[in-house]
């Protein structure tokens, strides 16, 4: 039977993926390659929390996981049959109920971050933490050439690396360059695919594209949408066209037991 508890919550965060959330899993497909990365860093773990779980994106198949979302709208979307709505910096669990914690691309939207790394750790004896280095370069070019808007937004929610690593006192920290066909639609997955951020579906399941107002996001897209059509945008990123993957800051950050 499915277990939904809840949690008071503000709105904020909880309430933006309500928005956000809807169509959501059409387009964060969740990728294999990273999938794989993710199962690696759980060493095998028998039971796992995924904090900020959204759809379940990345679960592994194996592990009893138990869900935790503040947003109503993403846990009705997802699968699993241990769902807790709730938000990071108060889990209700007790202390070292799991055997890890894995949060992914949530971080930069929890209100706290270091009471949540904390309650991850205080819950659990191993985290995985995937999350984007604001201090990374090389920019996405949507950012550099067409919504320098985003660097703003971003560096705002995300914080850098260095921190993260020292508030979850990290063992290891694994590079994920995006892959140039990339399933999960982040916002930097679609670099060699340029077309697909003039899709109003795509960008809205992005946290940032979803977060700026119109009156900004279209005029850019209407600017990349004649660069493509003139030829402009390929002339600009042929050194692109021919990269597997490029690396835009991601990386997996563990923590706890080996
Ligand atoms: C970009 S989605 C990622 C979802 C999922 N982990 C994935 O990889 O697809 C970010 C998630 O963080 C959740 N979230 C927002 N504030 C939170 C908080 N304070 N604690 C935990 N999760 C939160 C949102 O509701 C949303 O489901």
């Amino acid at each position: 039977m499915e277990q939904v508890r809840e949690e008071q919550n503000g709105p904020g965060p909880a309430a933006a993926y309500d928005r956000i959330g809807i169509g959501y899993k059409q387009v964060r497909r969740p990728d294999p390659r990273l999938g794989a990365l993710i199962r690696q860093a759980l060493g095998g773990a028998r039971t796992v929390v995924n904090v900020g779980a959204g759809a379940g994106s990345y679960e592994p198949e194996d592990a009893e996981v138990t869900a935790v979302d503040p947003s109503q709208v993403m846990l009705d979307q997802h699968p699993g049959p241990r769902k807790v709505k709730a938000g990071a910096e108060e889990l209700p669990f007790t202390d070292g109920a799991f055997d890890a914690a894995m949060a992914v691309l949530t971080v930069h939207h929890w209100p706290d971050l270091h009471r949540g790394l904390g309650e991850l750790r205080r819950v659990s004896r191993r985290q995985a933490v995937f999350t984007w280095d604001p201090e990374h370069r090389p920019e996405l070019w949507v950012v550099e050439e067409y919504l320098p808007e985003i660097r703003e937004l971003d560096a705002s929610r995300f914080t850098p690396l260095a921190e993260v690593v020292e508030a979850m006192d990290a063992h290891t920290v694994l590079p994920f360059p995006i892959p140039h066909d990339f399933t999960d639609g982040l916002q930097t997955a679609y670099w060699r695919r340029p077309e697909a951020y003039l899709d109003p579906v795509v960008r809205a399941a992005s946290s940032t594209f979803a977060t700026l107002p119109a009156s900004v996001v279209e005029p850019a897209m209407e600017r990349l949408r004649a660069d493509l059509a003139s030829g402009a945008w390929e002339r600009r990123h042929a050194h692109l066209l021919g990269q597997e993957s490029v690396d835009y800051g991601y990386r997996l950050v563990v923590a706890g037991e080996a």
